[in-house]
C-alpha cells in the first residue's frame, strides 16, 4: 500500500484498488469516471467481508464498468450499544480479500465523516410501515438507521446500480421502496443468500457462535425449509405453521424472536391468493442473533 498524490488516496501495489476515506476525494474520483456508457456500481457493507459480500462485489464487477465498495459500521442502525461495540472490525483482512476482486474504490469513512454533526437531531430517512414491522418491530429504529446511511451513500456515490443481499430481505425491500419514493435513478439488484455447506447463511455474526452453537445454527435454515415444504405440500394454516416452527426452534435451543410468512413483494400478511411468499425468521443462539429467510412460489393449481 502506498500513498498516491494524484489519486488522492492509498493505492495497492499489486492492483489499482483505491482506498478513500473522505467524501471530496471520493466525489473527485467518481467525477472523472462519470460519462455515458460507464456504469458505476455501489456495494454497501459494514466490513468483516465473507463470501456473501464478495458474491455481491463480483456481480458488480461483471455488470458495471466501475465498482465502489463501502465499508462503514453504521452506528445509527444499531439498537443496542453492546452490539455496535461487539461488531467485528477486520479492515486488514477485508483489504486482502478485496484485492483479489479488485473493486475500483473502497470507501472507508470514519463516523465523523458520515455524521459530522453527530446523530442527534440529524435528518433521517424513514420508510414508513415496512420499517416498523417484523425485524423493525424487534429492532426499533434499525431500518431508519439503514435507510439514512444508504441514502447518504447513494448521494455520495450517485451510483447507477446498487447491490444488496436477499439474506437481509426486509432491508432489501426497505431500500427498494426508498429509491422508488425518492425518485432516485438507481437500479437495486438483490442477490441470493450465500450459505455454508450445512445451510447456515454466511454472516459476520457467525464468528460469535461457540462450537456447540455453530453446530446447532444450521437448524434455523433447516426449519425454514421444512416450513416451506409444508406450504408446498398444501398446508394453508400459516399461523399454525409459524407457531410450530417457533416451537421447533425452542426445542433446538434457539430463542426465536419471530417466524413470519409474508407476501414477498411488500411483506403484507398473505391471503389464499398470494403465490409469491417469503418466510422470515430471527432467533438467538446464546448471545448471537441470527436472521434468515426462504422464498417460495406456489403453483396456480393449488
Ligand atoms: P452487511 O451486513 O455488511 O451486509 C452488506 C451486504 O451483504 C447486504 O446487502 C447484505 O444483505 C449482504 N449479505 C450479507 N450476508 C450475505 C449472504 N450470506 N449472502 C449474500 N449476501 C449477504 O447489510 C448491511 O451490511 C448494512 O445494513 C448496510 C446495507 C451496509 C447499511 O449499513
Amino acid at each position: 500500500m502506498r500513498y498516491n498524490a494524484a489519486e488522492q488516496g492509498y493505492v495497492s501495489e499489486k492492483l489499482t484498488m483505491l482506498i478513500v476515506t473522505d467524501i471530496e476525494s471520493l466525489r473527485e474520483r467518481l467525477r472523472a469516471w462519470r460519462r455515458p456508457g460507464t456504469r458505476i456500481a455501489l456495494v454497501p457493507t459494514m466490513g468483516n467481508l465473507h463470501a456473501g459480500h464478495t458474491s455481491l462485489i463480483e456481480h458488480a464487477r461483471a455488470s458495471a464498468e466501475r465498482v465502489v465498495v463501502s465499508i462503514f459500521v453504521n452506528p445509527m442502525q444499531f439498537d443496542r450499544p453492546e452490539d455496535l461495540a461487539a461488531y467485528p472490525r477486520t479492515l486488514e483482512e477485508d483489504r486482502c480479500r478485496l484485492r483479489d476482486i479488485d473493486p475500483d474504490v473502497v470507501f472507508i469513512p470514519a463516523a465523523e465523516t458520515v455524521y459530522p454533526r453527530g446523530m442527534d437531531g440529524v435528518t433521517r430517512v424513514e420508510v414508513p410501515h415496512l420499517s416498523s414491522i417484523i425485524e423493525g418491530a424487534s429492532r426499533p429504529g434499525h431500518f431508519i438507521g439503514v435507510a439514512t446511511v444508504v441514502a447518504k451513500l447513494f448521494n455520495m456515490v450517485q451510483p447507477d446500480v446498487a447491490i444488496f443481499g436477499e439474506k437481509d430481505y426486509q432491508q432489501l425491500l426497505v431500500i427498494r421502496r426508498l429509491v422508488t419514493d425518492l425518485d432516485l435513478p438507481i437500479d437495486i439488484v438483490g442477490l441470493p443468500t450465500v450459505r455454508e455447506p450445512d445451510g447456515l447463511a454466511l454472516s459476520s455474526r457467525n464468528r460469535n457462535l461457540s462450537p456447540t452453537e455453530r453446530a446447532q445454527a444450521p437448524g434455523l435454515y433447516a426449519e425454514l425449509r421444512r416450513f416451506a415444504d409444508r406450504i408446498h405440500s398444501g398446508e394453508l394454516d400459516y399461523a399454525s405453521l409459524e407457531e410450530q416452527m417457533m416451537h421447533n426452534l425452542k426445542k433446538c435451543r434457539f430463542r426465536p424472536d419471530y417466524v413470519s410468512v409474508r407476501r414477498a413483494g411488500d411483506l403484507a400478511v398473505p391471503d389464499g391468493s398470494d403465490r409469491e411468499l417469503v418466510i422470515l425468521a430471527a432467533a438467538w443462539l446464546g448471545r448471537t442473533r441470527l436472521i434468515d429467510n426462504v422464498r417460495l412460489t406456489l403453483m396456480n393449481d393449488r
